[in-house]
């Protein structure tokens, strides 16, 4: 089969892990008879330096038009200037909302092999697997107004957390769908004690609920939720949150996995064309190293042979082939090793 890739390798090491996974991707292509067609384009800080914006109407046209997108990363400390009129990871939120991906699917796993890698204990380690369901083009990240300006002589700012009840009924129904295919549970989680946006949340989970009596549904606060990822996350299957609070919630889950490095998400929608990313950042710090771990963009992509393509053989020869070579040892700087990324990749793709 035929597939158009458009790749968004953006800023610090985004290029880096990109470029691994589509090694991999090729591999795919060649052993399965598949043609992956790649189109490169900028966005990000990258974007901004050669047009001026974090993205371009023409980056977004070109992604709209591909059968997927597959991301890096976006942003660094050259474009952290709190005054500039454009920031890397406005792009990143301008191609979510352009790709009406609003939901982003973001699954932990803890392999055998990296529990000591995890600084939770051992015991508390066995038997997590959660998708973390975020919704991804409302809530506090879109919400109107966002402004700041001076009133009185003082300076006063104001994001907003808002939601339509279609927003949290879409992204609460596909978790449900999720569930099925897995533990039978979804765990809704708000801050209905305090937001209003929270109660109606809660009250559209309940009723898609009782509409799916085979699903065990369970409302949990937010504080409640952080503190029960650590203490007892096998605990939770299927999560399913507002935007900021998922973004919160999934970086403290990637400690379960012993590195974020390892995580990778897809954003979809009701549109063919989904965006996967890995959930790390662009690590600035380790940039232009060739030390990053690709894992969590290798997996990404994986995503995207499932969700995009209906390539599920394909997905899950990717997925066993990481698994393999975790248990066999390979081990970048952030899992305690010393393979670079490049070694990495390899090492993936032997065992394809
Ligand atoms: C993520 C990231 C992004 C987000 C940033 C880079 C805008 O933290 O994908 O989790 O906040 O959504
Ligand atoms: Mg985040």
């Amino acid at each position: 089969m035929n597939f158009k890739i458009t790749l968004l390798p953006g800023d610090g090491i985004g290029p880096e892990v990109v470029g691994e996974a589509v090694r991999v991707l090729e591999k795919v292509a060649s052993k399965y008879n598949h043609d992956f067609n790649f189109q490169e384009r900028l966005m990000g800080g990258c974007s901004i330096d050669k047009y001026g914006k974090s993205i371009t109407d023409e980056t977004l046209a070109d992604c709209q038009a591909s059968d997927s997108v597959l991301l890096g990363a976006v942003g660094g400390p050259k474009w952290d200037d709190p005054n500039a009129k454009d920031r890397p990871e406005r792009g990143l939120l301008a191609l979510r909302k352009g790709l009406g991906v609003f939901a982003n699917l973001r699954p932990v796993k803890v392999h055998p092999a990296l529990i000591d890698a995890s600084p939770l204990k051992p015991e508390k380690l066995k038997g997590v697997d959660i998708i973390v369901v975020r919704e991804l083009t409302g809530g506090l990240y879109f919400g109107q107004p966002k402004t700041r300006e001076m009133v009185a002589g003082k300076e006063r700012a104001v994001d907003t957390l808002e939601y339509y009840d279609y927003e949290i009924k879409r992204v609460v129904e596909l978790a449900f769908q999720l569930a099925k295919g897995r533990r039978k549970k979804v765990t809704s989680v708000d801050k209905a004690n305090i937001l209003e946006s929270s109660r109606m949340w809660r009250q559209i989970a309940s009723n898609i609920g009782k509409a799916n009596p085979d699903i065990e549904l369970e409302h949990t606060l937010v504080d409640t939720a952080a503190m029960r990822l650590i203490t007892a996350p096998a605990w939770m299957d299927v999560v399913v949150t507002e935007n900021m609070f998922g973004d919160i919630l999934t970086d403290e889950a990637s400690v379960l996995a012993g590195s974020m490095g390892m995580l990778p998400s897809a954003s979809l929608g009701q549109a063919t064309v989904g965006l996967y990313e890995p959930i790390h950042g662009s690590a600035p710090d380790i940039a232009g190293k060739g030390i990053a771990n690709p894992i969590g963009t290798i997996l990404s992509s994986a995503m995207m042979l499932r969700h995009s393509f209906k390539l599920e053989v394909e997905a899950t020869a990717i997925e066993a082939a990481v698994d393999a070579a975790i248990t066999d040892g390979v081990r970048s700087a952030d899992l305690g090793g010393a393979l670079t990324t490049r070694q990495m990749a390899d090492e993936i793709i032997n065992r394809l």
